[in-house]
């Protein structure tokens, strides 16, 4: 398929021609060939195949029964906006969120470790991005605000949305933080390629990958920036009419900084990650 277009291949093979990517034994990430990195790079998108130690049908399980109203789970309590069960009447979705700090007491232990399975994950993403980028790997601690050593922050949500609301799911947006991991239950998901939103399928057996602006920021200056990408949910009336999602946001640490380190290792710019993050609040006012 070496002499057919890329735009060719996505609209033939619909979704074949997005990148894959995979999680080796060795816990890095790798493509088939130099072309898949180069274009999950470019498009700041990539599926991922669901490793097989990944018990993803009880994580889907467990987002299911969050649904009924007698849950336990439904009555954690919020901490600030951003985590406990929160129902967002304007856009009929409902959503479990934590952060890691609070898995172990909240989430069921098998939840816990399917959180922990996907730090791994996002790790492994976050220190190929490094790799490729040639910030030298000792600063690839303080370039990831903590998060490529196992820290920073990362957060294990269960969303819902009610597909009967004929408004948009998600209207067009980047992520703030640096990777996403998504598993969708329903088709409604398009990313922006070239200045047009394309479908992006539901994978069998495959995780979607999204790099966010925060990881822009940090590879602005280096060898290799990646690019965040511009992503929707319409809302799509599926045989189930709640469409679930397990995401996963691989995030600096909220109180730390983001630098933008060159390949020499110099600090080239900088900005706290609470500034960051409320510039882009400001510019976007969308819902992540
Ligand atoms: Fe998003």
């Amino acid at each position: 398929m070496a002499s057919t277009t890329t735009s060719t291949r996505r609209h033939t093979f619909l979704g074949a021609g997005l990148p894959i990517g995979a999680v080796s034994e060795k816990t890095e990430l790798v493509f088939p060939d130099a072309a898949d990195l180069n274009r999950a790079w470019e498009l700041g998108f990539f599926y991922l195949k669901a490793p097989e130690h990944l018990d993803l049908d009880s994580a889907r399980q467990f987002g299911r029964e969050l649904i009924d109203d007698s849950s336990v789970y439904r009555r954690i309590p919020k901490y600030g906006e951003l985590e406990g069960f929160i129902a967002l009447e304007n856009n009929q979705q409902t959503k479990l969120a934590l952060r890691r700090e609070r898995w172990d007491q909240h989430y069921p232990a098998h939840i816990a470790a399917f959180g922990r399975r996907l730090d791994e994950m996002g790790i492994a993403i976050m220190r190929e991005v490094l790799r490729q980028s040639r910030i030298p790997e000792p600063l690839w601690d303080r370039a990831s605000g903590g998060y490529a050593s196992g820290g920073g922050d990362a957060f294990l949500n269960f969303v819902h949305y009610d597909t009967r609301h004929p408004d948009w799911g998600l209207r067009p947006h980047t992520d703030y933080g640096f990777v996403t991991i998504l598993d969708a239950s329903a088709p409604g998901l398009q990313i922006e390629i070239d200045g047009q939103f394309e479908d992006v399928p539901v994978l069998q057996g495959h995780l979607i990958i999204n790099f966010g602006e925060a990881l822009n920021f940090i590879t602005a200056y280096s060898d290799r920036a990646v690019t965040a990408v511009r992503h929707r949910v319409l809302s799509q009336r599926a045989t189930d009419p709640v469409r679930h999602g397990i995401v996963y946001f691989a995030n600096p640490d909220l109180d730390g900084m983001l630098l933008q380190f060159d390949t020499s290792g110099s600090a080239r710019g900088s900005s706290s990650v609470e500034h960051f993050f409320a510039r882009l609040e400001r510019d976007l006012t969308t819902y992540q």
